[in-house]
């Protein structure tokens, strides 16, 4: 499993990609809990060993892969995804808005 960074395109835009064996997905940091960015600190959006994204404010602890919430007070819910292309090798923020 890869790392994670968060992509910020506009001020008022703040994303993270986490890289998965598959690709890479793409979510708006935006906690489906309380509405806070998930991280504190660049780019740390996983949890220790790098299975969940997780929420450093109260938690939440999510599914890579899905961006449902697995843990936390937030289960059952998901983070939202931002679709992604890759044109060259570089990504493509289809649904970005
Ligand atoms: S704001 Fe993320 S778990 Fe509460």
């Amino acid at each position: 499993m890869g790392g994670a960074r968060a992509l910020n395109p506009r001020d008022d835009l703040r994303l993270f990609a986490v890289r998965t064996a598959t690709g890479v997905v793409v979510y708006r940091n935006r906690c489906p809990h309380a509405g806070f960015e998930l991280n504190w600190l660049p780019d740390r959006f996983l949890d220790r060993d790098g299975r969940h994204i997780h929420c450093q404010v109260h938690g939440a602890l999510f599914d890579i892969a899905t961006g449902r919430c697995v843990a936390g007070p937030c289960a059952g819910k998901h983070l939202e995804p931002v679709p992604l292309r890759i044109l060259d090798g570089d990504l493509s923020l289809d649904g970005a808005h």
